[in-house]
């Protein structure tokens, strides 16, 4: 192959992979997308405040620990907001909820998933969050009970009772609950993989010193055989 085609080959190929495919559930439902970024300190930032005051009552996200919160750049919260955060819980331990399995059975019939790599989990990953969360609705067959109707959850019975108000909230409302919905989803695609950025910029550093590196070799060889006929 000649190099020209391959640098072709090569540049589609990269184009392939970034390209992203409309995202559905399990279930194949069109999923509503959610305007996140996973580098974004301010949207993870406002998610974590979400996941503690919102998620937490049920759920634990225990391979993130308390240090990570200040570790990971893309938090960096002070020892000291972190300290709030983690009242009696050691700096090294996961973010766990108060809420017991079994009370958890004994409310709301399953026990609530950890969140940490749910993300990833899940087809569609901080669309499908997003689209649960804001995907409560009023059954148009009446059969399963508000609260535990959702559009986006496969089988539409989901267990969880609308932890961010959705169902009939006011109109006025619909913004801010997009918002921290988009947030929260935000903040759980990140720690799902939380070295992500990190692996991304030294992906890019990599890919760059090859391609001048293929450039270097190419004008090389160029040079080392103009003299012989070929
Ligand atoms: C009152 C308890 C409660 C709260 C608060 C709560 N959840 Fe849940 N959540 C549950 C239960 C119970 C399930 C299991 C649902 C099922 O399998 O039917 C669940 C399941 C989920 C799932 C998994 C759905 C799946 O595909 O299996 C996600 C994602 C989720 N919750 C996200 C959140 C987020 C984000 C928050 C905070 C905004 C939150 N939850 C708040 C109880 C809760």
């Amino acid at each position: 192959m000649k190099l020209k085609q391959l640098l072709v080959a090569v540049g589609a190929l990269s184009v392939l992979s970034f390209a992203q495919s409309a995202s559905a559930n399990e279930g194949g439902i069109e999923l509503k997308h959610a305007e996140i970024s996973v580098t974004d300190q301010a949207q993870i930032r406002r998610g974590l405040t979400v996941f503690t005051d919102v998620c937490m009552g049920c759920h634990s996200a225990t391979y993130v620990t308390y240090k990570g919160l200040i570790d990971y750049p893309e938090i960096g919260l002070t020892r000291e907001a972190v300290d709030e955060l983690r009242g009696d819980y050691a700096l090294t331990e996961g973010m766990r909820t108060d809420l017991s399995a079994e009370d958890a059975k004994g409310s709301y019939g399953k026990v609530p998933p950890d969140l940490s790599v749910i993300a990833y989990a899940r087809k569609g990953g901080a669309d499908y969050i997003y689209s649960v969360l804001t995907g409560f609705e009023h059954d148009p067959k009446g059969i399963i009970p508000d609260g535990n109707f959702n559009e986006y959850f496969p089988g539409h019975r989901i267990a969880m009772p609308d932890p961010m108000g959705w169902l009939d909230h006011d109109k006025e409302d619909t913004a801010q609950i997009e918002k921290d919905s988009q947030d929260v989803a935000a903040f759980l695609a990140f720690i799902a993989d939380p070295h992500q950025n990190q692996r991304r910029a030294i992906g890019c550093w990599v890919l760059g010193f090859l391609l001048l590196l293929t450039l270097v070799l190419w004008r090389l060889k160029v040079e080392v055989w103009k003299d012989v006929k070929h």
